[in-house]
C-alpha cells in the first residue's frame, strides 16, 4: 500500500493527520464519538492534533442500537442547526459503530460533505473503516439502509487501542484471522506466532490487514464477485451472532465470526479442497484463542442462515477456502453438509 496514493494512513504519528488538516481549510469541524472515545480517544487527538481543538464535539452512546434512522435523524437536524455547509468537515472517531453511521450521515447531508475516519477499535481499523461501506440498521435488518462513500481520508492509529478492552481486541483479530486465511499463507504464519502481550507489532498487522482488505474491495469495489470471499466464516458466524443475540450471553460479532470460520473451514475440506491439516491448524489456532462454541440450537441457527440473502437454487451459497492463503466464492454447499458443520461446532 502506498499511502501517498490513497487516502488512508497508518501511524503511531499524528503527522499525516495534520498534514490532511492544515490542506483542507474547513468552516467547521465536527467530530462523532461515544462515551467511551469521548472519554479515552477524544483528549489523544486533541492533544495531538491543534488545528481540531476548536472542533465541535457530538457526543451519542455507544452501541449497535444507536446505529439507526432516528439518531441518523438527529445527526442530520444537529448540522442543520448548526448551519454545516457543504464546506465543513465531519470527524468519526470511533469503532465500526461511529464509522458505519457518522459515514452515513456525512455522506447524506447536502448529498455529501467531507469525512474522515480515525477508527479507534481493531475490528473499525482493519474492517469497519476501509472499504467504503456507510450505513445503519433498519427494521430489525442490520445494514439495511446505506451508501459506498469514500472518506476524503483515513487515519489508523494504534495507540488508540491501548484502552481497548481485550475481549474487543480479539473480536477484531478474527478479521485479522480471516484476512490471512483468504489471501495470505504468509501473513497467516506470523499471525499464528503473534505475542498479544506487546502492542508494538499492531501497526505491522494493521497495515498487512488493511492492504488486504483495499486490494480486494479496489478489484471489486460494489461487491458483484470477489469481495464476497471477505464473507468467510460470515454466513454461519453471521447466524450464530443472531441466535445468541437473544440469549444472556450475546457474542461480538468477531467471537461469532471466529467459530464461524471452524465450520466453514471444514466446509471447505468437504467441498473445496481444503486439507485435512490445514483445517486442523486452523482449528487449534482458534480454539487457543476464542474457545469452544457455546452451545446453540442447530436448526434454529440453520433457519436463520436460510433467511439470509445467500441462498440460491434452494442452497446456502459460501465463500471457503482451498488452502490457507487461497479462497473461492459462491460455492453452493449441500443443506446436510451445514448442519455437520453446525454440529461439529457443539
Ligand atoms: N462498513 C463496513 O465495511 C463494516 C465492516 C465490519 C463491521 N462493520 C460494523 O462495525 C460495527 C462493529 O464495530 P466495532 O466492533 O468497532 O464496535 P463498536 O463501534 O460498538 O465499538 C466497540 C466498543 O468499544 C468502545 N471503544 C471504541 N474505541 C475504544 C477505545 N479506543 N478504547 C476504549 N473503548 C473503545 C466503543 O465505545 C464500544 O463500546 C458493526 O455495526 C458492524 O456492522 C462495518
Ligand atoms: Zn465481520
Amino acid at each position: 500500500m502506498n499511502d501517498n496514493q490513497l487516502p488512508i494512513s497508518i501511524s503511531k504519528y499524528f503527522d499525516s493527520l495534520n498534514e490532511f488538516l492544515s490542506s483542507t481549510k474547513k468552516d467547521n469541524i465536527f467530530i462523532l464519538a461515544d462515551e467511551n472515545t469521548l472519554a479515552y480517544c477524544v483528549p489523544l487527538l486533541l492533544k495531538n492534533a491543534e488545528l481540531l481543538q476548536g472542533a465541535e464535539i457530538i457526543e451519542t452512546e455507544s452501541g449497535e442500537h444507536n446505529k439507526n434512522l432516528s439518531l441518523t435523524q438527529n445527526l442530520w437536524e444537529y448540522l442543520t442547526r448548526k448551519k454545516a455547509s457543504r464546506n465543513s468537515l465531519w470527524i468519526n472517531l470511533g469503532g465500526g459503530v461511529i464509522t458505519d453511521l457518522g459515514g452515513f450521515v456525512a455522506s447524506t447531508y447536502k448529498r455529501g460533505i467531507s469525512f474522515i475516519n480515525i477508527p479507534t477499535t481493531l475490528l473499525a481499523q482493519v474492517d469497519a473503516s476501509v472499504g467504503d461501506k456507510t450505513g445503519i440498521d433498519f427494521l430489525g435488518y442490520k445494514n439495511q439502509i446505506g451508501v459506498f462513500s469514500q472518506a476524503d481520508f483515513t487515519y489508523i492509529n494504534p495507540l488508540f487501542l491501548n484502552t481497548l478492552p481485550k475481549r474487543q481486541i480479539l473480536s477484531g483479530f478474527a478479521e485479522i484471522i480471516k484476512h490471512a486465511l483468504i489471501a495470505d499463507k504468509h501473513y497467516w504464519n506470523a499471525i499464528v506466532e503473534l505475542d498479544f502481550s506487546s502492542f508494538d507489532m499492531w501497526e505491522k498487522i494493521i497495515r498487512r490487514s488493511v492492504e488486504i482488505k483495499l486490494s480486494i474491495v479496489n478489484a471489486d469495489p460494489y461487491e458483484q464477485g470477489l469481495r464476497k470471499v471477505l464473507n468467510f466464516g460470515h454466513t454461519v458466524g453471521h447466524a450464530l451472532e443472531t441466535w445468541f443475540l437473544n440469549t444472556n450471553t450475546p457474542y461480538l460479532h468477531g467471537e461469532a465470526i471466529a467459530q464461524g470460520i471452524i465450520a466453514e473451514a471444514l466446509l471447505s475440506v468437504k467441498n473445496t479442497g481444503l486439507s485435512l491439516e490445514e483445517f486442523e491448524l486452523i482449528q487449534a489456532f482458534i480454539l487457543s484463542i476464542y474457545g469452544k462454541c457455546r452451545r446453540f440450537d442447530v436448526v434454529e441457527v440453520l433457519e436463520i442462515m436460510q433467511q439470509d440473502k445467500k441462498m440460491k437454487h434452494g442452497k446456502l451459497q459460501f465463500s471457503l477456502l482451498s488452502k490457507i492463503g487461497e479462497s473461492t466464492f459462491d460455492c453452493e454447499v449441500p443443506t446436510e453438509d451445514v448442519v455437520e458443520s453446525l454440529h461439529y461446532l457443539l
